[in-house]
C-alpha cells in the first residue's frame, strides 16, 4: 500500500537493523527492550526477532519509496479491552515516525494500513498506546477521532509500601529479610497485612 512517497508493508527480518536503530534513537528501549545498558541495541534487535516471529503480532514499516529507507513503524496486536464486557480491538502498541520524516503522511499511512488490517480481521476498534504527556501525539490522535480510554498508573512496590504505610508482622519481616538475603531483591508478590 502506498501513500504519497511512503509505502507501508509488513516488516521483514532484513528491516531489523533499521527498526532497532530507529527505536533506540527515539528512546523506545524502555518498552521494546531494556534501556540504560550497553546492550541496548542487541536486546532491542533480539526483541524484534521475537516480535517478527510472533504470529499474534504484526510489525508494519513505512518506507520512503525514493530512497527505500525505513522511516516509521507500527506494532499491532489483537486485544480484547474490558474485563466485564470485552470488545475486540486492534491495539497499536508503538507508532513512530522518524522526526526528519514527520508531517509528510507517514503516520497516516501506517494508521491506514492498521485500519485495513482491522477490517480484514473484522475487528471494530483500534486502540493506540500513547504517553499521557505526549501532547502533540495526543492531539494528532484526537484529531483523527481517538478518544481517551483508560489511564494506567505505575508505582514501585516500595513506593506503595511507604504511601500505604504497610506494616509487617514480625514473622513477615523475618520472611522478607530471608528472601532479600537469598535473592538480593524482594519479590513483587510480597503483600503486607494491612496498615
Ligand atoms: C505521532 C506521529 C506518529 C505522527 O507521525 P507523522 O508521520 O508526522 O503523521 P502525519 O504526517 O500523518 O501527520 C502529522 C501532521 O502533519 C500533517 N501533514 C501530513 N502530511 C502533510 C504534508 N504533506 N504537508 C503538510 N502537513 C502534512 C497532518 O495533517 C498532521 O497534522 P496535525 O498534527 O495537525 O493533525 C509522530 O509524530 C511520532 O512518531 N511521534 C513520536 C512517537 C509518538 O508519540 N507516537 C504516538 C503513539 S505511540
Amino acid at each position: 500500500m502506498s501513500r504519497g512517497n511512503v509505502r507501508v508493508r509488513p516488516a521483514a527480518t532484513s528491516d531489523i537493523s533499521e527498526l532497532t536503530a530507529l527505536s533506540v534513537d527515539h528512546g523506545l528501549a524502555d518498552h521494546l527492550g531494556r534501556r540504560g545498558r550497553k546492550t541496548d541495541t542487541t536486546s532491542m534487535a533480539d526483541r524484534y526477532v521475537s516480535l517478527l516471529g510472533d504470529p499474534d503480532r504484526l510489525v508494519l514499516v513505512a518506507v520512503d519509496e525514493a530512497t527505500d529507507n525505513l522511516v516509521g513503524f507500527a506494532v499491532l496486536v489483537e486485544e480484547r479491552v474490558g474485563v466485564l464486557t470485552p470488545t475486540a480491538t486492534l491495539y497499536i502498541s508503538h507508532l513512530l515516525v522518524a522526526p526528519s520524516y514527520r508531517k509528510r503522511g507517514a503516520g497516516r499511512a501506517l494508521l491506514t494500513a492498521a485500519v485495513r488490517h482491522a477490517e480484514d480481521r473484522e475487528v471494530g476498534h483500534v486502540v493506540v498506546g500513547v504517553q499521557a504527556a505526549a501532547r502533540d501525539a495526543n492531539r494528532y490522535l484526537a484529531r483523527l477521532g481517538f478518544a481517551p480510554l483508560v489511564v494506567r498508573r505505575i508505582a514501585s512496590v516500595q513506593t506503595l509500601r511507604r504511601s500505604l504505610s504497610i506494616v509487617d508482622s514480625l514473622d513477615r519481616v523475618a520472611l522478607r529479610r530471608r528472601r532479600t538475603t537469598v535473592r538480593g531483591v524482594l519479590p513483587g508478590r510480597v503483600v503486607g497485612r494491612g496498615a
